[in-house]
């Protein structure tokens, strides 16, 4: 059994009903999460990148609950300088945790963090997460690459959470042709209403995937899959 709740952009609590999770904890500055940071009770935080939006609460939560911090290496050094827990990993790199195996893919954007915003904290990158025998892909932020197609071809994807708001990120046209690529058996799409400038439209995401065979669904935050 695998449990996956979406609260609002990028940020998803997982669990398998013994372990919890949660991926790119944007919360307290998140305009759509319906939940607050220091709700959140967690064993590992899952960060794709440096940028606001999705280290978000991560550095908080760990100091409160003393959950690990899995990243990218050059980020994962950043945050163990500010005091949190973190376990190292690059892009293609999977390890076995407690809770379930975890590898990094790549992912076409940028990653830095500080108070500038320009602290550099490596690339930035996606997580294939496998836990109470499903897998999950969250890409990240990034924009279409052809190499999903290998992803899709070398793992059996049970739910992919992709963006769709564009700008920042790949947009819907790209988002369908990333779904026909991996073949996931369903799909969220993400990081978009947040703010004006990513505001899309899920529901053309959805049509737009009608007769694909591929489960769209569009989770308003708060609201949960169970696989
Ligand atoms: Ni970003
Ligand atoms: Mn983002």
């Amino acid at each position: 059994m695998l449990k996956a709740t979406f609260y609002g952009h990028s940020c998803v609590y997982v669990t398998d009903g013994r372990h919890r999770i949660i991926i790119d904890p944007f919360l307290d500055g998140n305009p759509l999460s319906p939940v607050k940071a220091d709700s959140i009770d967690v064993d590992y935080i899952l960060v794709t990148h440096g940028h606001g939006d999705h280290l978000g609460d991560a550095i908080p939560i760990s100091k409160r609950t003393g959950a690990t911090i899995v990243a990218p290496n050059e980020l994962a050094i950043y945050v163990s300088r500010e005091g949190a827990l973190a376990h190292n990993m690059h892009i293609g790199g999977a390890y076995n945790f407690e809770f379930g195996r975890v590898k990094l893919t790549i992912a076409h954007h940028g990653s830095s963090a500080g108070e500038s915003g320009l602290e550099y904290t490596g690339n930035p990158c996606g997580f294939l997460v496998t836990m109470g025998g499903k897998t999950l892909y969250h890409t990240g932020d990034t924009g279409l690459f052809y190499d999903m197609k290998l992803i899709g071809e070398m793992n059996k994807i049970d739910l992919m959470f992709l963006p769709i708001g564009d700008n920042f990120t790949m947009g819907i046209d790209d988002a369908v042709k990333a779904v026909e690529f991996v073949r996931p058996k369903a799909v969220v799409p993400m990081h978009y209403h947040t703010w004006d400038i990513i505001d899309t439209d899920p529901e053309e995401f959805k049509r737009k995937l009608a007769g694909s065979g591929v489960n769209v669904a569009i989770l308003k935050p708060g609201q949960a899959i169970e696989l």
